[in-house]
C-alpha cells in the first residue's frame, strides 16, 4: 500500500469464486456490462433447460404468475410500488418507452445534462426529431455542489415547454450520485416530469427508487443487480401507466400496465425469471457488507492509480456518496473524443490485461474504475504501476505526424 492511500477494504472470503471471469485479466469495469455470478448463470441455464424440455407447458402454463413473482420480488428489492413497475431489457428501453408515453409535440424539449448515458441521449433526440421537438443538454460542471446542480437544472426548465427533465442517479462517465430527489421536488415546482436514469442504482444503493418519488425510473438489475443481461425496472408513477406503449404490441395489449409492456411475444424471459437469484446471492454476501467494499475499493483504485498519474489527490473527483465507480482525469490530449477513447481503453485491455472504461467527457479523457467483490488491491496497483508508461507510449504515438 502507497503511504498516503486510503485503505483498501478487506476482501469478503469467497466472493471471487462466484464468478466466471478470466483471471488472467483484471476486470475493473463492472459498470459496462456487470459480469454474473455462476450460481444466476446455473439459475438461468435451468430455466432454459425447463423451456426446451417443454415448450408448451414453459410459455402457456405458469409463465405470467411466474413474472409477475420477479416483478414483486425486484419491486419490493429496490422499494418500488410493485403495482407501478414493469419488467424491461434495459435502461435504454425504458427510457425510449417513456419518451414515447409524452405524446412530443412541435416546439416541445426533452432536457438532459452533459452526464447523460450516450445511447439514453441518442434515443431522446432521435424521438424529439420524429416528433419535431428538441433534446437539450445542459452543462454541468463536475465541481458544482449539490445545491449549484439543482439551481442549474431549475434555471434551464422551461416550464410549459420542457415535456421531461432526464436525470442519472449515478452518472456514468462522471460517476457522481446527483441529488436526484432534490431535482425532481424543484421539477414538480415547474410541472415538469422527470425520468430517473438510475442504470447503476439497483445493488448500488438500498432503496433508489422509493428515496426519489420521479414520475419514470428505470434501473438495471444486470450491472451491480447480478442479474442476467437483459433484466432491468421500469416504475412509473399512477397518472402516466396507461400512456405507456410497450416496445412492440402483442398478446397483453389490452390487458393494460404493466402486463402489455412486459408480453413480448416468444421472446426469452429467462433472464428476468433468473434476477431473483442475483438479488440473493447480493443478500447471502451482505448487501452493506458488498456496498462498502465496493466503494471503497473504488476509492482506493482512483487513489493508487491517480496519483501514479502524477493528480493532485485533492483534484480526483468524489462521487458525493457510496459509489463503487470513480474517475480519474487523463493527461491533457488523451482520448479528447469518442473513438479515442476507445482506441485507448483498447490498448490498456490489450496491452495490461485490464479492463477499465475509458470516456471522453467535456473536452477530456477520463479513466473509470469500479470496484466489485471480485477485485483485489494489488489489481489497480498493478495498473498504476504499468499506466504511466502505457499513456507516454499512446502520447508519443497520437501525437506523431
Ligand atoms: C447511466 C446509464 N444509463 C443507461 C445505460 C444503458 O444501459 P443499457 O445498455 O442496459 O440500456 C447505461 C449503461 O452503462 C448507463 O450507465
Amino acid at each position: 500500500m502507497t503511504a498516503g492511500a486510503p485503505r483498501p477494504p478487506e476482501p469478503i472470503p469467497g466472493a471471487r469464486l462466484l464468478f466466471s471471469l478470466d483471471p488472467a485479466v483484471a476486470h475493473l469495469n463492472h459498470g459496462s456490462f456487470g459480469s454474473v455470478p455462476i450460481g444466476v448463470q446455473r439459475a438461468q441455464q435451468r430455466l432454459r433447460d425447463e423451456t426446451e424440455a417443454n415448450p408448451m407447458r414453459f410459455f402457456t402454463q405458469g409463465l405470467s404468475d411466474r413474472i409477475e413473482h420477479t416483478r414483486r420480488h425486484l419491486a419490493a428489492f429496490l422499494g418500488a410500488d410493485a403495482d407501478g413497475a414493469a419488467l424491461v431489457d434495459n435502461a435504454t428501453t425504458g427510457a425510449t418507452l417513456v419518451l414515447r408515453s409524452l405524446g412530443l409535440r412541435p416546439g416541445d424539449e426533452v432536457l438532459t445534462t452533459d452526464h447523460g448515458y450516450g445511447s439514453v441521449r441518442l434515443a431522446t433526440d432521435h424521438e424529439c426529431r420524429r416528433a419535431g421537438a428538441t433534446g437539450r443538454a445542459v452543462d454541468v460542471p463536475l465541481g458544482a455542489t449539490d445545491a449549484e446542480l439543482v439551481e442549474i437544472l431549475r434555471d434551464a426548465l422551461r416550464p410549459g415547454r420542457t415535456r421531461l427533465l432526464i436525470v442519472d442517479q449515478i452518472t456514468s462517465p462522471t460517476a457522481r450520485l446527483l441529488p436526484t430527489a432534490a431535482i425532481v421536488a424543484a421539477a414538480r415546482e415547474a410541472g415538469v416530469p422527470v425520468l430517473v436514469d438510475a442504470a447503476h442504482a439497483p445493488g448500488m444503493l438500498a432503496t433508489p427508487v422509493a428515496d426519489v418519488g420521479a414520475d419514470f425510473w428505470v434501473g438495471n438489475l444486470h450491472k451491480w443487480g447480478y442479474a442476467p443481461r437483459g433484466t432491468a425496472l421500469l416504475v412509473v408513477a399512477p397518472g402516466w401507466r396507461d400512456r405507456i406503449e410497450p416496445p412492440i404490441v402483442s398478446w397483453e395489449q389490452e390487458s393494460g400496465f404493466p402486463q402489455r409492456i412486459e408480453s413480448q411475444a416468444t421472446r426469452d424471459y429467462t433472464a428476468w425469471l433468473a434476477a431473483p437469484v442475483g438479488t440473493f446471492t447480493l443478500r447471502t454476501l451482505g448487501l452493506d457488507r458488498v456496498r462498502e467494499h465496493n466503494a471503497a475499493l473504488a476509492a482506493y483504485g482512483q487513489w493508487v492509480v491517480g496519483t501514479a498519474l502524477g493528480v493532485d489527490p485533492a483534484a480526483l473527483p468524489d462521487p458525493g456518496g457510496p459509489v463503487a465507480m470513480r474517475i480519474i482525469p487523463l493527461p491533457a490530449g488523451l482520448a479528447g473524443s469518442l473513438s479515442e477513447a476507445n482506441e485507448l481503453r483498447l490498448r490498456i485491455a490489450g496491452e495490461l490485461a485490464c479492463e477499465v472504461a475509458v470516456n471522453a467527457w467535456a473536452g477530456r479523457g477520463w479513466l473509470r474504475l469500479c470496484g466489485q467483490v471480485y477485485n483485489r488491491p494489488d489489481e489497480y496497483e498493478r495498473l498504476a504501476d504499468r499506466l504511466p508508461a502505457l499513456l507516454a507510449a499512446h502520447t508519443s504515438r497520437t501525437a506523431a505526424p
